[in-house]
This record gives C-alpha cells, sequence and structure tokens, in this order.
C-alpha cells in the first residue's frame, strides 16, 4: 500500500507566547445573523464577521433561498453584503445543509418568511446525536404541521402563517430558541417562549431581529415574548457581530499553559465570567480592563472541578481547551460534560500526547495534571477540539501534527497567523498520515 497523506496544523514545542490577539465577531452568532437575513427583504450590512469557512457556507445557503451575497475582505475581519429578495425558496438542500450545523437555522427564517420549509438534515461536527426535537415541537405549538422524513424535515404553516403561543422548551436549546423566536416574529399574535437558551449569541440575534422591525423583550431573560408583526425590511444601519467569547477563552487558555501573558482584545469580559471564574479558581492570574482580558505568568496551577452547562454556565466549546489546562495543574482535575454526548472523545487523542487521564460513565473525566506532553500525530474531530489539540502541542515537547485542520478553519479566523505572532512554531504541511 502507498502512503497516505495528508494536511495537518504542525506544531513545534514548547513555547512560550507574548503579546495582543484581536478577537474576531462571533461564528456562532454571524452565522445566525446570516441566516436572519432572510426575515425580510433588502441590503443588510454585517460587520465584524470572522474569517473562517463556515461563513462562506452559510452566504452560499441564503443566496441559494434568496439573496445575493458578497463577502469583503478586510484585514482581520470581513464584512458580509446581502441583498436578499421580495420573493424567497423554501428548500435548504443537503448540499449546502451538510457542512455546517447552523444551515439549520434558517429553519425559523423560512417559515415565517414562507409559510414552509424543507431542510435536508444537518451535518457538522461529530460531537454526539445532536437532534431538533425541540425546534419542531415548539414550530408545532405555534400550528405547524411537520413531516419529519429520512433525510430531511419539511415544516408547514396551515394557511402560510403561523399563531402565537405559550411555550415553554424542555432543554434551553441554542439552535431551537434561535428558530422559535424568528419563526415567532412574523406569527400572528403573542408568542411566549420559557426556558430559552440565553448566551450572548441570543441577545445578538434579537437585537438584529428587532432592528430588522420584529418586536422582541427579554433577550437574555429566561423568557422572551414576541409581538407578531406583518412585516420585516433589512436593517437600515450595519450590524456589528458580538466577539467571540470561545476564540477569547481558547487564547487565554493558551497563555495560562504556556505560562505567557496575552491580552485578548475585542471582546466583552461579561460573557466569559464563568470560565475567568473557573480559570482563577485554578490560579490563573487574569486582569480585566474595559474590553480587554490579560493572562499573565502563573507558577502554581491547580487542579480544579468544571462542568459544562447552557450559559451563563462553562461552555461546552471551552470543554476541550480546558482539559489541556487541567494537564497542567498539579493534581487531579475533574470535568463533567453535560451538553454534548460524545464530546470527552477527545481525551483520546489527547492521551497520544501523553495527557494522563481517565473516562468515567459517559460525561465525566478525571485529569492527572503535571505529567509532560510530547508530540504526536492527532486527529481533530470538531472544531474545539481541533483548536485544543493545537494548544496541547504548545506545550508539548516536540513536533505535534493536527490533522483534519479544516475543522479548526471553521471556527478559528487567522489562528495561524495570530500563534506566530505571539511566537509559536506552527506552520501548515502535507504530512504522511501514520494510521487509519
Ligand atoms: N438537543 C436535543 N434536541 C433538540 C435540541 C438540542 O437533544 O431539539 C441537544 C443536542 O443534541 C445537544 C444539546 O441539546 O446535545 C445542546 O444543543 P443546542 O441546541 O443548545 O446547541 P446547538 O444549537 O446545536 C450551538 C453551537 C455549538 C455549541 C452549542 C451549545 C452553533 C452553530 N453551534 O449548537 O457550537 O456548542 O450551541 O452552546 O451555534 C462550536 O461552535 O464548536 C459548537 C459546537
Amino acid at each position: 500500500m502507498g502512503k497516505r497523506i495528508g494536511d495537518a496544523f504542525v506544531v513545534n514545542g514548547p513555547r512560550t507566547l507574548h503579546g495582543t490577539v484581536t478577537i474576531s465577531g462571533a461564528k456562532n452568532s454571524a452565522l445566525k445573523l446570516i441566516g436572519a437575513a432572510l426575515m425580510g427583504a433588502g441590503r443588510t450590512t454585517l460587520i465584524n464577521v470572522p474569517k473562517i469557512t463556515d461563513i462562506a457556507h452559510m452566504v452560499n445557503l441564503v443566496t441559494h433561498i434568496g439573496a445575493t451575497g458578497e463577502i469583503e475582505s478586510g484585514p482581520i475581519t470581513d464584512t458580509v453584503v446581502l441583498d436578499v429578495h421580495e420573493v424567497i425558496g423554501s428548500d435548504a438542500p443537503a448540499e449546502l445543509v451538510k457542512p455546517i450545523r447552523a444551515s439549520i437555522s434558517v429553519m425559523g427564517a423560512l417559515v415565517a418568511r414562507t409559510g414552509r420549509a424543507r431542510i435536508a438534515m444537518p451535518g457538522g461536527d461529530k460531537i454526539g446525536k445532536r437532534g431538533i426535537e425541540i425546534h419542531l415541537d415548539g414550530m408545532k405549538a405555534m400550528g405547524a404541521t411537520v413531516e419529519d422524513g429520512d433525510d430531511f424535515v419539511e415544516i408547514t404553516a396551515p394557511g402560510g402563517r403561523l399563531h402565537g403561543a405559550d411555550y415553554t422548551l424542555e432543554y434551553a436549546s441554542v439552535g431551537a430558541t434561535e428558530n422559535l423566536v424568528m419563526a415567532a416574529c412574523l406569527a400572528e399574535g403573542t408568542t411566549i417562549l420559557r426556558n430559552v437558551a440565553r448566551e450572548p449569541e441570543i441577545i445578538d440575534l434579537v437585537t438584529f431581529l428587532n432592528e430588522m422591525g420584529a418586536n422582541i423583550d427579554g433577550a437574555g431573560d429566561e423568557t422572551l415574548t414576541v409581538t407578531g408583526v406583518e412585516r420585516m425590511e433589512a436593517a437600515q444601519e450595519p450590524h456589528a457581530v458580538i466577539g467571540d467569547r470561545i476564540e477569547a477563552g481558547t487564547y487565554l487558555v493558551a497563555g495560562a499553559i504556556t505560562g505567557g501573558d496575552i491580552t485578548v482584545e475585542g471582546i466583552n469580559p461579561a460573557y466569559l465570567h464563568r470560565p475567568l471564574q473557573d480559570m482563577r479558581g485554578a490560579g490563573v492570574e487574569l486582569r480585566v480592563t474595559g474590553n480587554a482580558i490579560r493572562v499573565l505568568p502563573s507558577d502554581h496551577l491547580r487542579a480544579h472541578e468544571t462542568r459544562t452547562l447552557p450559559y451563563p454556565g462553562f461552555a461546552t466549546d471551552l470543554q476541550s481547551q480546558h482539559i489541556v489546562l487541567m494537564s497542567q495543574c498539579y493534581g487531579t482535575s475533574r470535568l463533567t460534560e453535560n451538553v454534548f454526548e460524545t464530546r470527552l472523545g477527545v481525551i483520546d487523542e489527547f492521551a497520544k500526547m501523553g495527557l494522563k487521564a481517565e473516562v468515567i460513565g459517559k460525561n465525566q473525566a478525571i485529569i492527572e495534571g503535571g505529567n509532560p506532553l510530547h508530540g504526536a500525530q492527532v486527529k481533530a474531530n470538531d472544531i474545539r477540539a481541533g483548536a485544543a489539540l493545537v494548544l496541547a502541542g504548545l506545550v508539548a515537547h516536540g513536533r505535534t501534527e493536527v490533522l483534519y485542520p479544516h475543522h479548526i478553519d471553521r471556527g478559528y479566523a487567522n489562528f495561524q497567523e495570530n500563534l506566530t505572532r505571539l511566537g509559536a512554531d506552527v506552520s501548515r504541511e502535507v504530512v504522511e498520515i501514520l494510521d487509519e
């Protein structure tokens, strides 16, 4: 058999990182805002959009549905300009939906705007079963009929318009909250959505929808009240995407584990309240000023416990990175993953680098800190695991090759450039794949 080759994000460590990183707009906000633009005709301008591959996929999807779209490249972030047509389609086909999970978020906009949505079932990360029954239950509560096929789902509003409802989400799902709030915007009457997600990206979406003429109250609370309106139009002013708290949190871990001094700029520190609290609990030195957070060298990192939860709890999207932090803390740390089923799978990859951890049951990891890591060839199976493996490479001795770096490109803008500027030795290379 011939040698198999593939792309890799290559890290030579260990290195201590120093400097400042400007954080981009949040992936999980920008993607939804691009979908939400379909809620009204006219020209929308989104600024502070991250330079990540998922954005191009999302723009492709909305242009297929009923818009012309352009991504204007800026030095750090991009601007997306969308001209949404008066008449838009209702179909999100498989080839456009498969590459990104966020494409499911056009469901609410399409049902609201056209009375129907037919969406191919989503792809995305391999981090566990990702059901959509809460999205569909909520749609039904607003009068929709749902046909749940093998590889698509079709939602129809009888008579072309949903009606208001009082609906309690069984779980504060981010995606379901987004779809239901969008569906409710153009419904007849008032919709009360209870037990909704409170993530900062939801607040950004609600702000944007209100700029388009929606009438939504309660963003950031557990209950949203949506008074249906007849029509929405493109927001008059450009909308700036909020900073990416997960990107910021990832660089803060890079600083903490390398004993470096890194400042992240362009992020509201309140979005990271819980992760910062946990990092301080681990002995990480942090300084918060305005829209910047600085991590300073600390020589007494200590074991701690963390469990992921919906916001304002500790973000599951920072879980893999925190396992690397725990590996550098003296003592035994415990991490519980409560949001996704199989997100602790990354531990098998860390083990190849010498990280000592044990998974107990389905969702708990016990991490033995203080053992040196060494370079290895590892696989990125999702965006955050990919970034976390690069972080591990920064403290490991020798060469780490992270295969499948396209996952990292889906969520981290300017990652290689930013890390290089901070003093890391990182490159993109084609390497021989050692085992399959
Ligand atoms: N869930 C259900 N049924 C539903 C909805 C959700 O079982 O109807 C379950 C999911 O299977 C999952 C959990 O609830 O186990 C959380 O799902 P949620 O709907 O809250 O998340 P999401 O909308 O699918 C978004 C982000 C994720 C982030 C989560 C949680 C986007 C595109 N994705 O996913 O981001 O982890 O919220 O905060 O916004 C990432 O950026 O790397 C990423 C995975």
